[in-house]
């Protein structure tokens, strides 16, 4: 498939180096455990979600994030050519890459632990980022990097363009960062995080969040996604049933496919349609960068389950 040369994303945020460890069941706080396997492949938030938006097809990625001058960096810079992402990585001196240790149990949870290394040290853009991020339609923010890039970002974006910030893990944030954003996506927990509780109430919690940004798209695992804005708009897409393998990188997968869609001019609800067919793909995949799927696989699942299985969730 041939790029659209006006269809660009630019993802601003983490690279890591995952060592994912499967278990029979994730330890309790004090217990040791003996591992299945250990496997590294490539991960962080923004890293995961530009290899989706480029697998995702036809849209120009670039990846503007930091990596250390050690062998990882070096085989993870490699890795994103390979998946033909421009890059704009800053090389700090005497740091490490980031990395990630992932334990994944049978079925298919996770919990991470990440050591930041470079992702700290990125904390404004360079002038040819800033550029990247001027010509692209859409532009893919997380916070595995220092939230002050956000401003950055919002001074070098176009104003036709779109910020969509991904906002995990989720951190306290200073209530300017919001006025910077488009569109936010969460999933449940982040949700009532940034809304303050909402007492576990849905519809206080999605005016929270509208009270913040004029659009939020919610990720409900197994139950798909909800798109919400100031205009009172609701799409509510469900969720395709796999058989959970791994979730790692699943929420990235639906922000970098969702984000290289609305890049394209496909519709929101169009976006949200591949994003959680593709974020279905991964889950029943291992890892997070080995789990997302091309553009191709997207197409097969939509087109073999058109009408997804009902939800239960009260959106
Ligand atoms: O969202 C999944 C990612 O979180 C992993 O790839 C890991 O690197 C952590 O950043």
């Amino acid at each position: 498939m041939s790029k659209d040369s006006t269809a660009r994303v630019a993802v601003v945020g983490s690279i890591n180096r995952d060592t994912s460890i499967r278990v029979l069941r994730l330890p309790r706080p004090g217990e040791t455990t003996l591992a299945i396997s250990a496997t590294q492949s490539g991960g962080g938030k923004g890293a995961n979600q530009a290899v989706a938006a480029a697998r995702a097809g036809a849209v120009l990625t670039t990846l503007i994030g930091a990596i250390g001058d050690d062998p990882a960096g070096k085989e993870l810079m490699q890795a994103f050519c390979n998946e033909g992402i421009d890059t704009l990585l800053e090389v700090v001196e005497g740091e490490a890459t980031g990395q990630a240790f992932v334990s994944v149990s049978e079925d298919g949870e996770n919990s991470i632990i990440v050591v930041p290394g470079a992702n700290t040290e990125f904390r404004r853009l360079t002038p040819q980022a800033a550029e990247a991020v001027a010509q692209a339609n859409v532009i893919l923010c997380q916070l595995e990097t220092p939230a002050e890039l956000l401003f950055d970002v919002a001074g070098a974006r176009s104003a036709q363009s779109l910020l969509i910030l991904n906002a995990a893990p989720a951190l306290p944030l200073g209530e300017t960062v919001w006025d910077l954003v488009d569109l936010l996506i969460v999933n449940e927990h982040e949700a009532a995080e940034y809304a303050g509780g909402g007492h576990g109430d849905i519809n206080v919690i999605v005016a929270r969040l509208l009270s913040k940004v004029p659009m939020v798209v919610i990720t409900l695992g197994s139950e798909g996604c909800a798109f919400f804005d100031t205009n009172g708009e609701h799409i509510r897409v469900p969720a395709h049933a796999i058989e959970a393998v791994d979730s790692t990188g699943a929420g990235d997968t639906f922000c970098g496919v969702f984000a290289a869609q609305l890049a394209l001019g496909e519709p929101i609800e169009e976006a949200m349609k591949a994003a959680v067919a593709a974020a279905a793909i991964a889950v029943s995949r291992p890892g997070a960068q080995t789990a997302i799927p091309t553009f191709k696989e997207v197409g097969q699942l939509l087109r073999s389950d058109a009408d997804p299985a009902g939800t239960h969730y009260p959106l």
